[in-house]
C-alpha cells in the first residue's frame, strides 16, 4: 500500500527505504540501509522528479499512482541518470507513457546507453538556466558535472525555493517516518553517515561541488530536497557550512586520526601508546581504527573530519601492510588534502612501509609529513619510549597550534 508524506501543499515524498541492502554501490557497507527519494509535484502539470532503485520499485510505483490519483504524469525529471535512481524509469514511461523526460543532454545520451526505449521518448533537453514552467510553479536548471556523474543537473523551484539537489546533500541510512532533517537528531545520528557519504561517493570532486554550492548561495532556498535522505527545511545553513569545508578539503576541527596495521599486535601496540600520549597532552575525541577491520570508507570518512592523521604500519612483503596499503589508496583517490601526518613502521628484517607510506603521501596535494618518526623492528624496546613521546609531541603540537588559528 501507498506511503507517502507532504513536503508543501503541492510537493510531496514518494520514495522509500531500503533496510536489506548490504553495500551500497556493491561497495559501502551501510548497516542503517539507504533511502531512495522520489518527489511528486502536483502542479497545472504533474512532474515527478527523479525515481528510484528496483528494491523499492513497487512501493515508488504505488505512491506515485496514489498522489496522482488518476491524473496523467507530464513531466519527469531525470537530475541524475545512475540506477539507483533511473532503474525504475522505463517501467515508469510503460505506465505513464505519455510523460516527457526533462534531462540535460549528457543524461539523454546516458539514457539510451541504459535503456531501449529512450530512443521512443519525448524528451526536453535543459541547458544552464532553463526554466520549465508547470503553472504556479517556475522550474529553472543548473549543471552540477560530476556531482555525482558528468550528466547530474539540479532542479530549482523558483516559486517556493525548494532545491532538488540530487545526490548532493544526500546520506546513508533509511528513513523511519521522520523525512524531514528538523525531525531527527541529524548532528548526533545522522551527520557520521552523511560525511561518510560525501566523502566516499562525491569526495573526489571538491571543486565541483565548491562550483555549485557557488551558484546554490545565489538561490533563495528554502528547503532542500536530495535523492537519499531527509530533506532539509530548517538550519539548511549547517549543512551548507559542512559541505564548504567538505568540498574544499577544510578539516571540520582540529583533531587526530590514528590508524594502523598490524599482525601480531607489536605496531598497534605502539599506535595505542602515540593516543594515550596525545590524550595526556589534552587531544580531545582521538580517533583510532585497525585497517583490517574497519571498513576504508569509515576511514576516508574520519579523514576528512580531522586534521591530522597518524599512520603505523608492518612492512609486508616488502610493502605496505595489505589492508593499510589499500585504505590510503582510498584516501589519495578520494583527493584528501590539507593534512599533517605522523608515520610510524615496523618491520622484522627490512621494515620499508614508512618509505612507501610517504611516496604515496607525496602523491597528494599539501600534505605534510612530519619529521618525528618510529622505526621498530618487532616489538617496541624501552628506548624507543621517547621517539613515541617524540612523534606524540609534534602531533600534539600541532593540533593546538591550530586551535590558536
Ligand atoms: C606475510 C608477511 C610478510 C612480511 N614481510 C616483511 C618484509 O618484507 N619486511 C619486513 O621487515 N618484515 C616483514 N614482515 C614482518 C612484519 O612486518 C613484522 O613481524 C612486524 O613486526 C609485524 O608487526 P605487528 O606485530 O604489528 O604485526 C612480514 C610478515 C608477514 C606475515
Ligand atoms: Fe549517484
Ligand atoms: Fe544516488
Amino acid at each position: 500500500m501507498y506511503n507517502t508524506r507532504k513536503i508543501t501543499d503541492d510537493l510531496y515524498w514518494v520514495g522509500a527505504s531500503d533496510r536489506r541492502l548490504a553495500l551500497f554501490e556493491n561497495v559501502y557497507p551501510i548497516p542503517d540501509g539507504i533511502s531512495y527519494n522520489s518527489y511528486l509535484l502536483m502542479d497545472e502539470k504533474t512532474v515527478l522528479i527523479d525515481t528510484v532503485d528496483n528494491a523499492i520499485g513497487e512501493r515508488f510505483f504505488e505512491n506515485v499512482g496514489h498522489v496522482l490519483g488518476g491524473r496523467k504524469l507530464d513531466y519527469i525529471i531525470v537530475n541524475h541518470v545512475e540506477p539507483d535512481h533511473s532503474a525504475t524509469l522505463q517501467h515508469t514511461l510503460t505506465l505513464y507513457p505519455e510523460a516527457e523526460v526533462v534531462c540535460s543532454a549528457k543524461a539523454k545520451l546516458m539514457l539510451s546507453q541504459f535503456f531501449t526505449c529512450a530512443s521512443n521518448l519525448c524528451f526536453h533537453e535543459m541547458a544552464e538556466g532553463d526554466v520549465l514552467s508547470t503553472g504556479r510553479h517556475e522550474l529553472t536548471f543548473f549543471g552540477a558535472p560530476m556531482v555525482h556523474w558528468p550528466e547530474v543537473m539540479f532542479t530549482f523551484d523558483t516559486t517556493d525555493g525548494t532545491l532538488f539537489s540530487a545526490d548532493a546533500f544526500g546520506t546513508f541510512g533509511a528513513l523511519s517516518g521522520n523525512i524531514f532533517a528538523d525531525e531527527v537528531d541529524f548532528e548526533n545520528k545522522w551527520m557520521d553517515s552523511a560525511r561518510r557519504y560525501y566523502a566516499n561517493i562525491v569526495g573526489k570532486y571538491g571543486p565541483q561541488v565548491t562550483k555549485v554550492l557557488r551558484t546554490a548561495a545565489d538561490l533563495a532556498i528554502r528547503r532542500i530536497c536530495p535523492l537519499h535522505g531527509p530533506v532539509w527545511r530548517e538550519n539548511i545553513d549547517l549543512y551548507i557550512d559542512k559541505y564548504t569545508k567538505w568540498a574544499s578539503y577544510t578539516p571540520e576541527e582540529p583533531s587526530v586520526l590514528i590508524i594502523y596495521g598490524s599482525i601480531y599486535g607489536h605496531t598497534q601496540n605502539a599506535a595505542d601508546i602515540v593516543a594515550a600520549e596525545l590524550a595526556e597532552r589534552g587531544v580531545r575525541d582521538i580517533a583510532e581504527y585497525d585497517v583490517s577491520v574497519t571498513d576504508a570508507s569509515y576511514i576516508v570518512a574520519e579523514a576528512f573530519r580531522r586534521s591530522h592523521i597518524v599512520i603505523a604500519s608492518a612492512t609486508y612483503n616488502n610493502e605496505i601492510f595489505t589492508k593499510m596499503e589499500q585504505a590510503l589508496l582510498e584516501l589519495s583517490e578520494h583527493a584528501l588534502q590539507n593534512r599533517t601526518v605522523a608515520v610510524i613502521e615496523n618491520g622484522s628484517w627490512a621494515p620499508q612501509a614508512g618509505k612507501k607510506i610517504r611516496a604515496m603521501l607525496e602523491g597528494m596535494k599539501n600534505i605534510t609529513v612530519l619529521d618525528e618518526t618510529v622505526t621498530i623492528k618487532s616489538a617496541l624496546k624501552d628506548e624507543q619510549r621517547a621517539q613515541l613521546t617524540a612523534v606524540a609531541d609534534a602531533v600534539a603540537a600541532s593540533v593546538s597550534a591550530m586551535m590558536k588559528e
